[in-house]
């Protein structure tokens, strides 16, 4: 059991605590091929993302993609959402209840960018639309701005084809400079509530500040590449 902890911390990347003992015990090798399995769909859905990057800097001679980050959501963090959600701790129920284990965020320079990275995507025929929320369209009340995916994607085993779901998070780097700063308040436990009321409203008209940066960014950008049509 040791060993196969030692593995899975090696290749999960993430400390593995007496709490998740149970569940890891009783489930080790189900628990690592599943998370193997999100790994190849995280590999797959990267690659699309990085053909395309390729595909568009040759025809718009500007990369549509900045940044391209991906994260497997750490086996604390699965059980405390399944805790937190009432939901059966086992492997099975992790497949079936979790959208959010395998995920990708694609950190572009412009709002364009997203809307067309997001149906390319989601035209390729391998790829099924679970869920969509434009939280750019309908911002959160925070002022939170992204455009997420839950997508399913198959990958190909020695002997399965295997439908994996993958959580796909599309922001601009605007966007993703904001979520940062607002992730940090948000876990910064023990601030006076005073305090904590007047950097959420300070953030709050950050968001509206990097909306209209995006917007007027964008503008630009299309009379540019207007001029150079024209040349
Ligand atoms: P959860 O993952 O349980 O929150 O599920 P959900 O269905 O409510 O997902 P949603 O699509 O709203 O958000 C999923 C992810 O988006 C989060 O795990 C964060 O990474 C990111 N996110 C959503 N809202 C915010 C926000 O207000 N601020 C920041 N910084 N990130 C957010
Ligand atoms: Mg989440």
């Amino acid at each position: 059991m040791a060993d196969t902890l030692t593995e899975i911390e090696r290749i999960t990347g993430y400390r593995i605590d007496g709490s998740i003992l149970g569940l890891l015990k009783s489930n080790a090798e189900s628990m690592r091929l599943l998370m193997t399995q999100y790994r190849c769909a995280i590999m797959e859905i990267e690659t699309k993302f990085k053909v395309l990057n390729e595909q568009f800097s040759l025809t718009n001679e500007r990369n549509p993609i900045e940044t391209i980050k991906t994260r497997l959501k750490s086996p604390e963090s699965i059980i405390e959402k399944l805790n937190r959600r009432g939901l059966e701790l086992s492997v099975d129920s992790i497949e079936k209840n979790l959208n959010d284990v395998a995920g990708i965020r694609v950190i572009c320079p412009f709002v364009d960018d997203i809307y067309i990275l997001c149906d390319c995507l989601l035209s390729q025929d391998d790829i099924k639309l679970i869920r969509k929320k434009d939280y750019i369209e309908n911002p959160k009340p925070n002022g939170y701005r992204s455009l997420h995916l839950i997508i399913e994607v198959p990958i190909f085993l020695a002997e399965e084809k295997k439908h994996m779901r993958v959580e796909v998070q599309l922001r601009t780097i605007a966007m993703d400079f904001w979520a940062s700063l607002e992730h940090r308040l948000r876990y910064k436990k023990n601030l006076p509530q005073d305090l904590a009321e007047q950097l959420a409203f300070e953030l709050n008209q950050c968001a509206q500040i990097s909306s209209t940066l995006d917007y007027r960014m964008g503008i630009i950008k299309d009379r540019i590449e207007k001029e150079k049509a024209s040349d």
